[in-house]
């Protein structure tokens, strides 16, 4: 830390991203991105873009704006565009939070909610997931703050349904309630088709997942108009210019392909089951998942050392040394090939 460093920062914990080594090629199921390549018109609306870079891209994105709006079924005055979800995230921790709105999120969730509350000086309270690792809805009712609420969890891969989702944004009229769809196309229950209902939701999701462009940054939040008009105002206080004109143009582009990526995502659904079985076959007790992870531990082995075997095979996998996770890691799905390859080298390590 320099001389000059803000001292509010002093006890700054910045988010840690998972390993994206260079030094060789690995089977890489560490950050939950897409085994799939993106769509083949991206390519070209990349390639397109890249001959007007001189060239500023649209503040308001709106190509882009109005494709999401569509897709999603909402007016484009309730879409906003981001670089990546974790920039709404951030938006969203300086917009509805202060001293009067702290922020509210599980004890095992997202690393980033607790590194955005403490970048921004929020207070902010913890709710203990439940022993199986799910959300108790009575926990989320009534609360006083600004939830945060990845919907399915990271790292857990459970999740809550509409009728939940919809009960605990009724009790909280008060507080803007977040929902982090970012694993929602595999599975799980949207809560964009609440957002007319009720002013006080955010949604938020991301390409980088089920639309195999995490490379290119790109995430959105969809709410009501006068939310979506705040995180605007905050937008355009940082960086207008937040979404690059290639980005913007492979997110377009993306949707126009959009069966495309949610074929993979039910692929990538039976291979989660697949790998489920398989898991379980070896002793493992995995977590019911509706997201592009698995969440698994074995009796017989630490959470810590199976991550290293698997790392010194040449297989990346994400462990969190944290109280009641450390003895589980995280796997994101990759295709069947990857998978096998995974499970050998697991059945080999448990020999061993
Ligand atoms: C729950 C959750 N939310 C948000 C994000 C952010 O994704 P991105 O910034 O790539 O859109 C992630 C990334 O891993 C995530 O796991």
């Amino acid at each position: 830390m320099s001389r000059f460093f803000s001292e509010k920062f002093n006890r700054l914990t910045p988010y840690t991203p998972g390993e994206q080594p260079q030094d060789k090629q690995y089977v890489k199921l560490n950050t939950n991105e897409s085994p799939y390549p993106p769509s083949p018109g991206v390519a070209a609306a990349v390639a397109a873009e890249a001959d007007r870079l001189q060239l500023y891209s649209d503040p308001e994105c709106k190509a882009l704006t109005r494709a999401v709006a569509g897709r999603y079924g909402v007016q484009p005055e309730q879409v906003i565009l981001v670089n990546g979800s974790d920039e709404v995230l951030n938006f969203a921790f300086m917009a509805f939070c202060d001293q009067k709105h702290p922020a509210v999120f599980p004890d095992i969730t997202y690393g980033f909610y607790k590194v955005f509350a403490e970048l921004h000086g929020i207070p902010y309270r913890e709710i203990p997931l439940q022993p199986d690792l799910g959300i108790a809805l009575e926990d989320l009712l009534g609360l006083e703050g600004t939830l945060f609420l990845a919907n399915p969890n990271a790292p857990t891969g459970r999740a809550l349904n509409l009728t939940e989702l919809d009960a605990l944004i009724s009790s909280n009229p008060n507080n803007v309630v977040v929902i982090d769809e970012a694993y929602v196309d595999f599975g799980a229950e949207s809560a964009v088709e609440l957002v007319d209902k009720y002013d006080n939701l955010l949604v938020t999701q991301t390409f980088s997942k089920s639309r195999s462009l995490a490379g290119a940054r790109l995430g959105f939040g969809i709410g009501s108009a006068a939310l979506i008009r705040d995180l605007q105002t905050i937008r355009n206080s940082t960086n207008p210019y937040n979404v690059n004109r290639m980005t913007a143009a492979a997110g377009v582009a993306a949707l126009a392909e959009d069966a495309y990526y949610m074929a993979n995502c039910r692929r990538i659904a039976e291979t989660r089951q697949w790998t489920t079985e398989r898991l379980e076959a070896l002793g493992f007790t995995v977590v019911p998942s509706l997201t592009n992870f698995l969440f698994a531990g074995s009796p017989a082995i630490g959470g810590k050392e199976l991550y290293l075997a698997l790392k010194e095979r040449g297989i990346l996998v994400r462990h969190f040394d944290k109280p009641r996770i450390r003895g589980l890691v995280r796997i994101t799905i990759g295709t069947p090939e990857q998978m096998q390859i995974l499970l050998d080298a697991i059945t080999s390590i448990l020999e061993e």
